[in-house]
């Protein structure tokens, strides 16, 4: 029997509503702030993570995890099929039936799957779990500053040894993200995923259980700190010429 990796790479099951047409102009923006949105009327496409990204995903997921996605799709049926416990914060309702539906003909009970129907940044507000998250796939609303926000509210619930994928890091408001990331102490950068020249996938392994705060500690911040003293000098520098001048020109 094909595993179902290789059953939806072959099938490719659309999920996701098609934008970018007169009915739909953004599905971001039609899924902003929504929740538990009927989206029937609605025609679907595959908007999956690609293949590379999908293999990758697959070879990081084992039985025992507890695992927590942002939007859904192709890789919250192989997240159910594989994981203890997968929760999947996605406001299309009618995708996550879908989702069960496609479970379900492949023979998956999927008593596993809780489904949070909020768009994210309304989610977490109501998000009270007791688990910690092995594994967290951020792949949901990708304008900014949603991917900086679904981490915030998903790094709570990572510890040290979880992983985090951040999807599409090609998109700058996704890019800023993995910039802070890749320079945070608690955070290590263990695999970047490109599947073609367009779409990339970065994998983090949380090292440390609590990222750095104070701004002045941030890694992120020293460049700031560079560039606030050479500002002090040049201030001081100036001032001490202007200073020479006037006494020059009393003389
Ligand atoms: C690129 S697709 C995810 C693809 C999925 N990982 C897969 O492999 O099929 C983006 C997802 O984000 C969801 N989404 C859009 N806006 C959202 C929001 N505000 N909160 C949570 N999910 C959102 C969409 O419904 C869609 O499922």
């Amino acid at each position: 029997m094909d595993k179902l990796i290789d059953i939806l790479l072959d099938e490719k099951p659309a999920f996701q509503i098609q934008s970018g047409n007169k009915d739909v102009a953004s599905s971001e923006a039609l899924l902003f702030e929504a929740s538990a949105l009927d989206t029937s009327g609605l025609k679907r496409t595959s908007a999956a993570l690609p293949e590379k990204s999908l293999r990758y995903l697959d070879s990081i997921l084992s039985p025992g995890q507890v695992t927590i996605e942002i939007g859904g799709g192709q890789s919250t049926v192989l997240f159910a099929s594989k994981v203890k416990k997968h929760y999947c914060i996605n406001p299309d309702h009618t995708a996550n039936v879908l989702i069960r539906e496609y479970l379900e003909s492949k023979g998956y009970n999927h008593d596993n799957l809780v489904f949070i129907e909020e768009s994210s940044d309304l989610a977490y507000l109501k998000l009270s779990m007791d688990e910690n998250i092995d594994v967290a796939l951020l792949d949901g609303n990708h304008s900014f500053p949603f991917p900086m926000v679904d981490w915030h509210y998903v790094n709570k619930y990572l510890r040290s040894g979880s992983y985090l994928l951040v999807d599409n890091v090609e998109i700058t408001a996704v890019k800023i993200l993995t910039e802070y990331l890749n320079m945070e102490p608690a955070y290590r950068l263990i695999k970047r995923v490109y599947d073609s020249s367009r779409y990339d996938c970065y994998c983090y392994e949380k090292i440390l259980d609590d990222v750095t705060i104070g701004w002045k500690d941030q890694c992120i911040n020293q460049t700031t700190l560079a560039r606030l003293s050479l500002r002090t000098m040049a201030t001081k520098f100036t001032q001490k010429l202007v200073d020479l001048i006037n006494i020059f020109r009393k003389r």
